[in-house]
């Protein structure tokens, strides 16, 4: 019935995976300093994969699916699933999301968050802060017996308050003996309705937020999503453990405790 995902024995187990999402989470605290104008996308992958390997972590992303890179780098009007390359190079006004899987022993940890190349126009600062408070509005909704779908429920009705679009396409995941796992934590949905949550489950939430339209295309590439009206887009990711009244988030950014 339940899986596998649900199923933690004990506090060591806990422990563990507490200190392990920390690491993942590290990995995009280390790329901050390097995000400035002229680096390659390319370049700041490599520098992210050095970094996970030092610490023997691996990235989850590279042969997912065939997925040729380490971690996703998605630029202005990119969705998700940006491949780094070499002749991708960061220019000031730009806004950047880094997205980060790691798998240590066979278990996945999965965050991203937003940063500004040098200067940040107003609108898209406001993009960025507002596309924050979504997941913050989203991870309010977690807690034992609370049902999934109000996550998105309520992450959407504040962000078509202010008029943005929410992309549908792309969900939140459970996450855990595999990259993504059912029930995926959908992005527009009903209020009070679908599962429940349950103490232990492990899963993310990633509203990816656009100033337009809703809407997404595929590039000729198959991975690279980008909004059907090239507006820009932003998004925050992160993996969480319920626990037995409310949350615990396995990923913090040092963003985080500022
Ligand atoms: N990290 C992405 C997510 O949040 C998935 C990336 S799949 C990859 O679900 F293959 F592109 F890495
Ligand atoms: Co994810
Ligand atoms: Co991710």
């Amino acid at each position: 019935m339940w899986k596998r995902s649900i199923i933690i024995k004990n506090q060591k187990q806990i422990d563990w995976i507490r200190k392990s999402g920390y690491l993942a989470a590290k990995t995009l605290d280390y790329i901050e300093d390097f995000i400035k104008p002229w680096i390659s996308t390319l370049e700041l992958d490599n520098l992210m994969n050095d970094f996970i390997l030092k610490n023997w972590w691996k990235s989850a992303c590279i042969g997912y699916m065939w997925y040729p890179k380490y971690t996703c780098i998605s630029i202005n009007e990119v969705v998700c699933h940006g491949i780094p390359s070499k002749s991708q190079i960061l220019k000031k006004w730009d806004i950047v999301n880094i997205d980060v899987t790691t798998i240590v022993n066979g278990y996945f940890w999965d965050t991203s968050r937003m940063y500004s190349v040098w200067e940040i126009s107003e609108e898209n600062q406001k993009l960025i802060d507002d596309t924050l408070e979504a997941l913050k509005i989203g991870m309010k909704q977690v807690r034992p017996w609370n049902y999934f779908w109000n996550i998105w429920y309520e992450i959407n009705k504040f962000a078509r308050e202010k008029w943005y679009g929410v992309v549908r396409e792309y969900t939140g995941h459970w996450t855990w003996v595999e990259f993504h796992e059912e029930p995926y934590v959908f992005h527009v949905a009903p209020k009070n309705s679908g599962n429940v949550m349950r103490e232990w489950m492990i899963f993310t939430i990633e509203p990816m937020i656009n100033m337009g339209t809703h809407k997404t295309k595929l590039m000729p590439d198959d991975w690279t999503v980008k909004t059907l009206d090239n507006k820009n887009t932003a998004q925050f990711e992160h993996t969480l453990l319920v626990t037995k009244d409310w949350y615990e988030i396995l990923t913090p950014w040092h963003r985080d405790k500022k």
